[in-house]
């Protein structure tokens, strides 16, 4: 599959809870059609990754785009730039106190332009960035209606007596307004059993989603739910059940049907296994794998170990506490490993084979043991095309000496 269109990008992504860097300063982008498998430990922040992206929160700070529309906007990076200007300023006019030549005087009124310059243009991006967090879905279902009224206005006007037309026009009317890019972005959460709500039966769970964006046609929401069903490997004899009369894995179903009836670009799919039976986590995997194929889905597939995501990401992304420490594609990340704390999820995965298994050591990550930050900071560096590593020069130079 060759596609390189990017459907969604995460920039400078961060999301504090209080003095928690749940997320911090964390970028990846997928492409159309690709697998992205997120991997990390828990508490390590895949998760609130998952939720910033559907604007369950007000991100503190970077951006997200989706089919190049920002749809998540923070603030934070544009207030600390503000700071740091007026900082700046306010420490020139300290050091030049007193000072009452022509120079000093025109270094004052130089910093000072330039710090005027600072805020006006970060108070500017601040204003744009929370339009964009709130009205990105509005803006976009105004442009969804303007090209369905651009479509069936000279329709109706050439015919003015057709009644099926007027009622075509009027459904899809409802539901361009109410639409929304974000919907165009599911997630299945990570626990079946807490995310559908007991009281409601399938069919209302599954259809859920479509009646909330306006559709009420009775017929088609009947039809749509057996139809996802049927998809998910479960029968339209299920519709009428309530959750708990279901299996974990069958449970999960439900939530692969509630989101794919929303015909999204993009599935979110957090941890979708790991509370089910080992046996019963293939076949969901199974399932996810042959929705992609079949619905040219787009995922970004979340775990907290490596070998879930193995045969089944195009590309990785590795984070610790908050951070992206590695990303490659799958092949590159097991065949070579840079960072640390990759190496230390890569030992933990056992092989059907007793010899490698007799001497299979699990590496352990310290942190602080394995990188001297002290001199300078990690940044996220690209050791060969598209393989990324977080280090610092001295980490950089030796991991390039590793792939020679
Ligand atoms: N709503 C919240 N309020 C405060 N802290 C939060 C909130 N949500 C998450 N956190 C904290 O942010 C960090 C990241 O949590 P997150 O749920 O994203 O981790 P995770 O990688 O999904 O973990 P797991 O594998 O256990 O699901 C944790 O320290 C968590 O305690
Ligand atoms: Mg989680």
């Amino acid at each position: 599959m060759e596609n390189n269109e990017v459907l969604l990008r995460v920039e400078h992504l961060c999301q504090y809870f209080g003095t928690t860097k749940a997320v911090d300063d964390v970028s990846f982008d997928i492409r159309k059609g690709e697998v992205f498998g997120l991997v990390g430990e828990s508490g390590c922040g895949k998760t609130t990754t998952g939720r910033s992206i559907i604007k369950l929160y007000d991100i503190t700070s970077g951006s997200v785009y989706f089919k190049g529309i920002r749809i998540a906007a923070g603030v934070k990076s544009y207030k600390d730039a503000i700071a740091a200007a007026k900082k700046e300023l306010a420490e020139t006019k300290a050091r030049l106190k007193g000072n009452t030549s022509s120079e000093a005087k025109a270094e004052i009124a130089n910093a000072s332009a330039k710090c005027a310059k600072t805020v006006s243009e970060m108070r500017a991006e601040i204003k744009k960035a929370k339009f964009d967090q709130k009205n990105c879905d509005k803006e976009y279902a105004k442009e969804q209606t303007a090209k369905l009224n651009a479509e069936y206005r000279p329709k109706l006007a050439a015919n003015p007596g057709d009644k099926e037309l007027k009622a075509e026009y009027k459904n899809k009317l409802n539901k361009a307004r109410k639409s929304r890019l974000v919907t165009q972005i599911q997630m299945i959460f990570q626990d079946p059993i807490a995310s559908l709500d007991p009281r409601m039966t399938v069919k209302e769970i599954i259809s859920e989603g479509l009646i909330v964006h306006g559709e009420k046609d009775k017929k088609v929401l009947e039809e749509k739910v057996y139809e996802m069903l049927e998809l998910v490997g479960l029968v339209r004899e299920h519709a009428g059940r309530y959750p708990h009369e279901f299996s974990g894995g069958q449970k999960q179903r439900v939530g692969v049907a509630r989101s794919v009836i929303m015909n999204p670009e993009l599935i979110i799919a957090d941890e979708p296994v790991s509370a089910l039976d080992v046996s019963i986590q293939a076949q969901v995997i199974n399932l996810l794998n042959e929705l992609r194929d079949r619905l040219g889905l787009t995922l970004l597939f979340v775990a907290h170990d490596l070998s879930v995501v193995k045969y089944f990401s195009d590309r990785i992304g590795v984070m610790y506490y908050g951070k992206m420490v590695e990303l490659a594609p799958s092949d590159e990340l097991f065949l070579n490993p840079l960072h640390p704390y990759t190496r230390s999820l890569l030992s933990a995965i056992p092989l059907p084979d007793p010899e490698y298994e007799k001497q299979r050591k699990r590496i352990v990550y310290n942190p602080l043991a394995e990188h001297d930050y002290s001199k300078e900071e990690p940044t996220m560096r690209e050791i060969k095309p598209g393989h990324f590593v977080r280090c610092n020069t001295e980490e950089y130079e030796r991991y390039l000496e590793i792939l020679k």
